[in-house]
């Protein structure tokens, strides 16, 4: 990987004289980034010398060591030139060339990945723009120039948004150390480069555009401990394309494609981007800002608007404006005219010149009890917003890495220099507001996430052999599991079903429902009455021996007479169940991350409210304890007008329903809705296990 992204020595394969063709393009960009000639090398078999430098016929003639070659010559050449590679020695490849698995040439990708692997070689791309490299100063690709440089890293699966990233920035000044274009990730893909930057001391931030993830076990693994060292920000595109597909059971269809994605990047510490600006509002946030201290946010601002609509955006982003003590608001007075306000947000009023701000700045910096300041600034005529960003810069700097500032400066062109300004001079700084309460409370996020515990695997001892026995039956006669024994099936791993004995007398039915305990409900067993209470077939709420009787007699005569002929194989006595707060546990399993466990509100309305949360298996204490809080019902069951309810008894399912998932990955889906919950305990009243491949599916 040192070799790909730090490369000491460059060939360029494919190095033409002709300008407009992209491998000439490279060699000319590699040159003017200003990367040592005499360490580039170009290749091609036709030519002498390309751009002054001294051109090699392949390869194998370079009497040097190289550490990237850049390919840049039709797919059908791309082998050779990989077995050239391997043969001289060459540790990493840049493919730049298209025609791959992007457009159905799947083998030939795999017989590149197949030579690359079998001589050492590390492949970037296909299918790529190539790379830059602010750190050695390198640009090899086709994009028009270097960014400014900066500390984070741009990774791009699409090449073409790259170019568009890359400008982008560029207008904005927000500084770049790497762009990385990741193609059809043959072999290094995002886990390869965020471990690879997570030991960079350039990089402060790692910025990511994905489509998707192909590998997501590695992606977890790296993610999850990169995070902790580097923040990572993605931008995930393609967000509902496989939700429109037919799903089959209720977490599946509530999973959609993107829930996985969701789950995966909470449970990894990953902050989700949702367009371009944002992917750079937090990048910028997180590579710049120190951790705040303490939960304390100060607003300054010139104008009661911006300052107002500074206030809002904080209790959206759960940020916490600090109530001024007295000392400090007579500090902060000597900056302001009478008819200036101490609350926050501080308002310096529209008299307010850079040195109120630099006065009043200097006053919130050094004062302990603040922790993060967000300063806003709104145009007035009698101004130039860039002397109040240099006055801004000027006081950070006086106390440098103390505490987290962002800026927000509302205005035209002018305000606009001095937020390039800010940016230049690390701090982040945007157009409105709101902009700069989401970077700040990102900031916040991802430090709760660094500090947060890193969670216990919640364990279920069980009797897998049952299990097995239950499974391998259903698959052996190709269906789904039946309600029982998917009660059964779920009961092994310790959740709650209500009890069913099937009685063939009036005894055992008596017996059966003192073992069980009353209230009880006598339902009749036979493969011939599907709707029971037409049937009169079903008795709720029996209270005692003497109902009992009563009941099971009323049974079955009322199928005699309502369903003649029925075969009656007995009469069920299974417990009458109390309602409880209805929730619903299930578990879909997502093809790239594995099964997902959802939790939310239950009932009929399921997907209606869709009040449910998702975490990938296997689950954590933590996970589930965060899983369990994003949901409405988790208010219900900690007591919203109501006695608490066993929050514990439903945890112990979520890990129950976790570690059956991993146990067998035969089972597709998990549906349990509604899980009764009560003061003590909860019960799993109706349960639907579905296998894959089964041929009952989804029935
Ligand atoms: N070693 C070195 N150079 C070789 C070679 C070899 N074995 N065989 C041929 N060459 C030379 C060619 O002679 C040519 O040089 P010349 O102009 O002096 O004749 C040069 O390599 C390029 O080959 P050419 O056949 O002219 O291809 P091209 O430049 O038109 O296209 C690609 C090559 C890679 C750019 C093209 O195939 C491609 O994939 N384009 C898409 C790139 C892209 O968009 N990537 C993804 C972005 S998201």
């Amino acid at each position: 990987m040192e070799h790909l992204l730090r490369p000491r020595t460059v060939a360029v394969v494919g190095a033409s004289r002709d300008p407009t063709k992209i491998g000439h393009v490279i060699l000319k960009n590699i040159i003017e980034s200003g990367f040592p000639r005499e360490r580039v090398f170009p290749i091609n078999p036709n030519v002498d010398e390309v751009l002054g430098i001294k051109c090699y016929p392949s390869l194998k003639e370079v009497p040097y060591e190289i550490d990237l070659a850049v390919i840049a010559v039709p797919a059908s050449i791309v082998p050779r030139v990989l077995e050239d590679c391997a043969e001289r020695r060459v540790k990493a490849a840049a493919i730049v060339s298209s025609g791959f698995k992007e457009v159905g040439n799947v083998e030939a990708e795999r017989n590149l990945l197949e030579i690359a692997k079998k001589g050492g070689v590390r492949i970037l791309g296909p299918n790529i723009v190539g790379l830059i490299d602010t750190v050695v100063g390198l640009n090899a690709s086709f994009l028009p120039y270097l960014p400014d440089r900066g500390g984070i890293v741009m990774v791009s699966q699409s090449g073409a948004l790259a170019a568009g990233l890359l400008a982008w920035t560029k207008l904005k000044g927000i500084g770049l150390l790497d762009v990385i274009s990741l193609g059809n990730r043959a072999d290094v893909d995002e886990s390869d480069l965020m471990e690879f930057f997570s030991k960079d001391v350039h990089a402060k931030a790692i910025a990511l555009y994905l489509e998707g993830v192909e590998n997501g076990k590695k992606f977890m693994e790296v993610a999850r401990r990169v995070s902790r060292e580097k923040p990572i920000i993605i931008l995930k595109a393609g967000k509902g394309w496989r939700a429109a597909e037919a799903v089959k059971s209720h977490t599946g269809s509530l999973a959609g494609s993107d829930a996985a994605y969701d789950a995966v990047f909470k449970q990894c510490g990953i902050v989700r981007a949702g367009d371009v600006r944002t992917l750079f509002d937090y990048a910028l946030s997180l590579a710049m800002l120190p951790d705040p201290k303490g939960e304390n946010v100060v607003i300054l601002t010139n104008g009661g608007g911006a300052g107002i609509m500074g206030a809002d955006a904080c209790e959206e982003q759960k940020l916490r404006l600090m109530d001024i003590p007295e000392d400090l608001a007579s500090a902060l007075r000597k900056w302001m005219p009478s008819f200036g306000s101490v609350l926050n947000p501080i308002d310096l009023t529209g008299m307010a010149t850079e040195k109120e701000y630099y006065g009043s700045l200097s006053v919130l910096l050094g004062d302990e009890r603040v922790h993060a300041i967000i300063t806003l600034f709104s145009h007035p005529a009698t101004l130039n917003p860039m002397n109040v960003a240099e006055a801004i810069v000027r006081c950070v700097n006086k106390v440098k890495g103390d505490k987290p500032v962002v800026a927000a400066f509302i205005g035209g062109k002018e305000c606009e220099d001095a937020t390039r300004f800010l940016i230049k001079n690390g701090i982040p700084a945007f157009d409105t507001p709101e902009r700069a309460a989401a970077a700040l409370a990102t900031k916040y996020r991802y430090a709760y996430y660094k500090s947060r515990p890193k969670g216990k695997h919640l364990e279920v001892r069980v009797e897998k052999d049952k299990a097995y026995g239950i499974l391998a039956k259903a698959l052996r006669e190709g269906r789904n599991l039946t309600q029982s024994e998917s009660c059964e099936l779920v009961s092994l791993y310790g959740i709650p079903t209500p009890k069913k004995i099937v009685a063939k007398s009036l005894e055992e039915a008596l017996s059966s429902a003192e073992s069980i305990g009353y209230p009880v409900v006598l339902e009749v067993e036979s493969p011939d009455v599907v709707h029971k209470t037409e049937a009169g077939g079903i008795r709720l709420n029996i209270k005692d021996g003497r109902e009992l009787e009563d009941a099971y007699y009323g049974i079955l005569k009322s199928v005699k007479e309502k369903a003649p002929g029925a075969r009656v194989e007995g009469i069920v006595v299974r417990p009458f169940v109390r309602e409880g707060v209805q929730v619903a546990v299930g578990m879909h399993r997502d093809e790239v991350f594995g099964p997902l466990i959802m939790f939310g509100s239950g009932g009929a309305l399921v997907e209606l409210y869709r009040d449910v949360s998702f975490r990938v298996a296997p689950l954590t204490d933590v996970d589930v304890d965060e899983m369990m809080r994003e949901t409405k019902v988790y208010h219900v069951l900690e007591g919203f007008r109501d006695a608490p309810k066993d929050v514990r008894s439903v945890k112990e399912v979520l890990a129950a329903v976790s570690q059956l998932s991993l146990d067998f990955d035969v089972i597709s889906d998990v549906d349990i809705n509604p899980l009764f919950v009560y003061e003590r305990g909860c019960m799993a009243f109706d349960v639907k296990i579905m296998l894959k491949g089964s041929s009952l599916c989804g029935t």
